[in-house]
């Protein structure tokens, strides 16, 4: 899962795909990283971790990380949560890595329309509830769609 800052968006896609995995017995390991280094090292911001809470699951525990070229060997399904997010991962990768890997996260919802999670970064608390139902009913499909065992 994989935003700009990894504070904001992929922690909470990070925190409810992995919660939505484990509950349904799967072994999946899920991660998120950032495209910038802005953060690296922080927690998730505060309104990513209270509506996540409230929704009955821990974040706080994450760090924020910047997104390397070798995640394209270590996973499986890279998610890109907008569009500029998906340029950059293309660009880390050098040009030469599987792009077959990467998808816009919301086109699990909407295949193809390539569409982009809004960034809750430069609005105020209201913006997190919108986001994690996004978010969560995206992650219920990926979970369909590959939780077959
Ligand atoms: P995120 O939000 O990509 O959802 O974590 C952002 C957080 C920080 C910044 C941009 C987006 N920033 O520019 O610091």
């Amino acid at each position: 899962m994989v935003c700009l800052g990894n504070i904001c968006r992929s922690p909470i896609a990070e925190g409810v795909m992995q919660h939505k995995a484990n509950a349904a017995g799967l072994d999946w390991i899920i991660d998120s990283a950032g495209t910038n280094s802005y953060h690296t090292g922080e927690a998730p911001h505060r309104h990513s971790q209270a509506i996540c809470k409230a929704n009955g699951i821990d974040i706080s525990d994450q760090r924020a990380r910047k997104f390397v070229a070798s995640d394209f060997e270590s996973y499986d399904k890279i998610y890109a949560m907008a569009g500029d997010v998906y340029l950059e991962i293309n660009r880390i990768g050098g040009g030469h890595a599987d792009m077959r890997k990467v998808d816009y996260f919301l086109n699990e919802l909407e295949p193809g329309a390539n569409a982009s999670v809004p960034d809750p970064w430069y609005g105020n608390e209201d913006g997190y509830e919108p986001v994690y139902d996004m978010i969560n009913a995206t992650c219920e499909k990926i979970l369909s769609k590959y939780g077959n065992k």
